[in-house]
């Protein structure tokens, strides 16, 4: 029998992965930038092989998962026994800090854990570089994970996706001031999944192109912000990344709405606290969901949670600061 376990955090991208150049190999249309989160937001997933296991199995929170959650994660186990030269099947058990279905992206950090528990479990020898790779062939957002602080995936040049990986671009004590406030809305799960999206927004957007070109630009400035670590300089670019991606997958055909009511009126809370403050004091952030992720610095995160507490609709609200990258333990889940 061999076992390994690893554990690893979601993250929040700040410049958005909206669409791929190539769907089976999954190479980004654009570079994306995100944070990883710290343990508040940790997938922990433990995998076992042994001789005697005829089929691979999954378990999360303690539950024998659906065939649809175990097709896409025995994919993943496929892909890494191909590349181990090994037939031994798998059991995995995946556990969330965080509860399933609370509607947070629990797939970033999900097929980060997963990837490198994989890949230890196998005995493969792998680079948090080449784990990235394995990690977004599960989730895109996943290859972000493996790395803590702030992150860039890097869509490359190769047509054969060699060249697209994850790595960092600062380490998390750089942010020792970064928090993100998360304010759950919904806790169901979205109609059309993130990859299903992509695939309507990157075929029928009008203004898809035209997103690429502002991304450039957008990553520029967030990279230096980022390097410098400058709030006011990054906060704008945040805010404007995440109406871009919400502006082409309306514009799709059928129409991804995403965002709901309560979404809008916090996004407007904010623009309006930032105009009356004559500063950027947070930043919002809403991925393929309605949840909003305002990113903010420590000193004024009481203002942002008193402005959140007030919006009817807001269910919870979870204050995450910035964490580490993919790491292995030898307490195991079974
Ligand atoms: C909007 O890579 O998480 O969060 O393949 O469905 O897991 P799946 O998609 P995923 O897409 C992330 C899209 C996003 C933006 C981002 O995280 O960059």
């Amino acid at each position: 029998m061999k076992i390994a376990t690893a554990l690893a955090n979601s993250n929040i991208a700040i410049i958005k992965y909206w669409g791929n150049s190539n769907d089976e190999l999954i190479i980004p249309s654009n570079n994306s930038i995100s944070f990883t989160m710290d343990d508040k937001l940790q997938t922990k997933t433990t995998v076992i092989l042994d001789e005697e296991f005829t089929i691979d199995e999954l378990w999360i929170n303690d539950q024998k998962a659906t065939a649809k959650e175990t097709e896409r994660v025995a994919s993943i186990i496929e892909l890494v026994r191909i590349k181990a030269k090994s037939k031994l099947k798998a059991k995995i058990f995946s556990e969330n800090s965080f509860p399933k279905g609370a509607g947070l992206a629990s797939s970033a950090s999900s097929f980060a854990a997963l990837s490198g528990a994989t890949c230890k479990a196998y005995s493969l020898g792998l680079n948090k570089k080449e784990l990235s790779k394995i990690a977004r062939m599960g989730s895109g957002s996943a290859s972000r994970s493996i790395f803590g602080g702030a992150v860039e995936w890097i869509k490359g040049i190769r047509k054969d996706g060699e060249d697209c990986y994850a790595q960092e671009i600062a380490p998390k004590e750089k942010f020792k001031e970064l928090r993100n406030i998360v304010a759950i809305l919904e806790r169901k799960e979205k109609k059309i999944g993130s990859r299903e999206g992509m695939k309507i927004t990157t075929s029928t957007s009008k203004n898809f192109e035209n997103r690429l070109i502002e991304v450039e630009k957008r990553l520029k400035i967030a990279r230096e912000a980022i390097l410098d670590f400058d709030f006011e300089k990054l906060a704008p670019v945040i805010m404007e990344d995440s109406d871009s991606m919400h502006k082409v997958m309306k514009e799709s055909n059928p129409s991804l709405i995403y965002m709901n009511d309560i979404s809008h009126k916090i996004r407007k809370e904010i623009i309006e606290l930032n105009k009356s403050s004559e500063k950027y004091l947070g930043a919002y952030t809403f991925d393929a969901g309605p949840n909003a992720h305002i990113y903010t610095l420590s000193k004024n995160t009481s203002k942002i949670k008193s402005i959140l507490n007030e919006i009817e609709g807001v269910q919870e609200i979870i204050e995450c600061g910035i964490g580490d990258g993919i790491r292995f333990s030898d307490s195991h889940l079974m």
